[in-house]
């Protein structure tokens, strides 16, 4: 409007120039705050309260089951092995309801038993006999209904000493019923149709409709697995040489004499291994 006087706008860089300062006070705020709250360099104000916070995130189950993990994967014969896993419904019925480290009351073998269900399924252990039966061991593969090998374990690699590296990780020892010449799997797989009904309904069983399902699946199985000298000896269940063991590699696991392996685990139990 005339007369009254043209109202002056600040020229464009002042806004700028304060924008600048305004990045550099809240930054220097920032840094301030953070100094004497969580940096180590000052009072350090705030740590105790984020370190509980971190404990209570933390789980102690998570952490035993990362630690076995871990501790399986080094114990794991002589070198680590990467074992991929099977698609879910191909699994063994036991893993619906059990982990891979499904031992856990025994403290001083369980990670020896976990162990062994890198190549051995569950049933290889806890197989009931049957009456009319007899119990016999096969390599299974659920990818292969023949498998032929070479399995892991089962030979040595002349050069390095270690066990051969195979290239079918997915083969396990298994029982299977012999009735005459007739010779049928003794074990469940995951897509059994009561193991697929089990997984849809359990969040509605109460406990004890769990509990009858749970013995549906425990069928021919016996809560205590075979002891060690079952194998680990002359005469042992499992017929090594039929299995594809070599025979050096046979005769170390019927006496179970590995250097370095037993020392640690001598202490233990090794000394009653063989004892009657
Ligand atoms: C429906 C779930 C379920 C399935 C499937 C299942 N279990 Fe279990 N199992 C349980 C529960 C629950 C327990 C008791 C809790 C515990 O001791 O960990 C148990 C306990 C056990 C025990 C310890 C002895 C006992 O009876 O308490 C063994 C051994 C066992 N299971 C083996 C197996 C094997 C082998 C398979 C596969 C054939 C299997 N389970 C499948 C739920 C299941
Ligand atoms: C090398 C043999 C062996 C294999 C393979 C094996 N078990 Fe066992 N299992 C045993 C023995 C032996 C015991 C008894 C341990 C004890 O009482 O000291 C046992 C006990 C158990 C228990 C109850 C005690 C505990 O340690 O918590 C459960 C549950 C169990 N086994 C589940 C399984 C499942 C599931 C599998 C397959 C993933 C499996 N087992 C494979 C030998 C074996
Ligand atoms: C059902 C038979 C069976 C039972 C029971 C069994 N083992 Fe084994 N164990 C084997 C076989 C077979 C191997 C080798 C598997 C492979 O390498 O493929 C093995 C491997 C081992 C190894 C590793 C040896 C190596 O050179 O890789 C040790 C150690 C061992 N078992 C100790 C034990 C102890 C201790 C127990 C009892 C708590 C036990 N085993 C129970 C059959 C068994």
């Amino acid at each position: 409007m005339p007369g009254e006087p043209k109202r002056l706008e600040h020229p464009k860089s002042v806004y700028i120039i304060g924008f600048i300062f305004k990045i550099i006070t809240l930054t220097v705020l920032i840094a301030v705050i953070y100094q004497i709250t969580f940096s180590k360099h000052g009072p350090g104000l705030l740590i105790p309260v984020q370190k509980k916070m971190g404990e209570k995130q933390r789980s102690a189950i998570l952490d035993e089951v990362r630690r076995e993990e871990e501790y399986e994967k080094h114990r794991h014969f002589h070198h680590s092995v990467q074992y991929p896993q099977l698609p879910e419904n191909m699994r063994p019925v036991c893993y619906i309801c059990h982990s891979d480290y499904p031992h856990s009351k025994n403290k001083k073998i369980r990670a020896m038993l976990n162990m062994h269900t890198q190549f051995f399924v569950c049933e290889t252990c806890h197989i009931e006999e049957k009456f009319g039966a007899s119990v016999v061991y096969q390599w299974y593969n659920p990818l292969d209904d023949d498998p032929k090998g070479p399995f892991f374990g089962t030979s040595y690699d002349s050069e390095t000493g270690n066990l051969m590296e195979v290239a079918d990780h997915f083969s396990k020892i298994a029982p299977y019923f012999k009735v005459g010449s007739r010779v049928e799997s003794a074990i469940q797989i995951q897509d059994a149709p009561l193991a697929q009904d089990y997984v849809k309904v359990r969040d509605k069983l109460t406990p004890e409709q769990r509990d009858n399902v749970k013995k549906k699946f425990h069928v021919n199985i016996k809560a205590k697995g075979h002891e060690c000298k079952k194998c680990h000896a002359k005469g042992s269940i499992l017929e090594f040489k039929k299995l594809g063991f070599t025979e050096n590699r046979t005769i170390d696991l019927e006496q179970l004499n590995i250097t370095g392996m037993v020392t640690k685990y001598e202490k233990f139990y090794i000394p009653n291994l063989f004892s009657e």
